[in-house]
């Protein structure tokens, strides 16, 4: 199946103040429908590999052929990181994790609050452009990561359950060259119950 944009289940000023209306609406509408129609544009090559799944061709990139292997990195992950983003995304959510997730977090980082802290420092460490992320690994233990470019943890066999873009196009029309301060306010609008649900689905 050709890639498309997903449903914004929000709209655009949805997520004021925190995510401005213009840099929703840009990144959502500009971006994100980029990294779709260049990854379509290099699957087209090798119109068979629309019958796998992007994760699934994201997850183990050298069975992609070399001529369109950076492209289906680059702009297929583009469309992965993306979609995953806006549904992680809520305006007036639930304010923090609960339940397992919650222990899980604070016995391996010691808190929600020393969680927050090394999540962001990675988003704010991340030199140039890419996403910080929060992972469960291969023996189902939550460990906070942060990726280049458009690259996603499943290509290192990691299974992200929040992710934070820290692209300039992300930020940059509300928050300019203040990355600490939007990474700060993103926390206002992350939607804990789907962190909560991809958790519990990777503990599976
Ligand atoms: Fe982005």
């Amino acid at each position: 199946m050709k890639n498309t944009l997903p449903v914004l289940t929000y709209a655009f000023d949805a997520l004021e103040p925190f995510i401005d209306t213009q840099t929703m609406t840009i990144h959502y509408s500009k971006h994100h429908q980029a990294y779709v129609d260049n990854v379509n544009a290099a699957l087209e090559k090798f119109p068979e590999l629309f019958e796998v799944e992007l994760a699934d061709l994201i997850k183990d990139l050298n069975q992609v052929p070399e001529a369109i292997r950076m492209a289906v990195r680059n702009n297929g992950g583009g469309h992965l990181n993306h979609t995953l983003f806006w549904e992680l995304m809520t305006p007036g959510g639930a304010k923090a994790p609960e339940g397992a997730l919650l222990e899980a977090i604070n016995a391996t980082f010691g808190g929600f609050a020393q969680f927050k802290e090394t999540f962001a420092t990675a988003a704010k460490t991340r030199f140039g452009s890419g996403w910080a992320w929060l992972v469960l690994t291969a023996d189902k233990q939550l460990k906070v990561v942060s990726t280049a470019n458009q690259d996603n943890p499943i290509s290192d066999g990691l299974t992200p359950i929040l992710a934070l873009d820290v692209w300039e196009h992300a930020y940059y029309l509300k928050y300019q060259n203040r990355r600490p301060e939007y990474i700060d306010q993103w926390f206002n609008v992350v939607n804990w119950n789907v962190v909560n649900r991809l958790f519990e689905e990777g503990k599976k």
